[in-house]
């Protein structure tokens, strides 16, 4: 068989596509699209953003999580617009683990409502994807 990094790089030539797309869909069908996702969680600073990084990488709830700081956030709470300095996760994980995640989030967040929102992964780097896959169990 052909290894998969080799099939996918052949599918981005001209060749590979003129080979046949169902050789080219079989490789792509190695990481389908959407089975890996990447989750958006925002936190009040660094400290609690290192906190539930960690918890969330110990627990393999994630491959990995990018803590992007001092963001601003504007939105309406109870009526009123507000103003936060925030630090964003950038969260990335199979998609069958952000039931999971969400729940941990929601346990050790100190927000009312946390925010976790994930958006599924259509394509990306297939050694990386696979990665995310071997870090995160089932
Ligand atoms: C970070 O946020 C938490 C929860 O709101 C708060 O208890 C803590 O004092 C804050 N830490 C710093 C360094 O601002």
């Amino acid at each position: 068989m052909f290894d998969q990094t080799a099939v996918f790089g052949l599918c981005m030539l001209p060749l590979g596509r003129w080979l046949g797309l169902g050789f080219c869909s079989m490789a792509s069908q190695s990481f389908s699209s959407g089975i890996h996702s990447a989750a958006f969680v925002t936190c009040p600073n660094d400290t609690v953003a290192k906190e539930i990084a960690r918890g969330i990488v110990q627990k393999k709830l994630a491959a990995c999580v990018n803590i992007i700081p001092q963001i601003t956030s504007v939105y309406e709470w109870k009526g009123k617009i507000e103003e936060d300095s925030e630090v964003l996760l950038m969260i990335k994980t199979r998609s069958s683990k952000i039931p999971d995640l969400a729940e941990y989030v929601r346990s050790n967040h100190p927000y009312e409502v946390a925010e976790v929102i994930s958006f599924p992964i259509d394509q990306g780097n297939p050694p990386y994807l696979k990665w995310i896959g071997d870090v995160v169990p089932e």
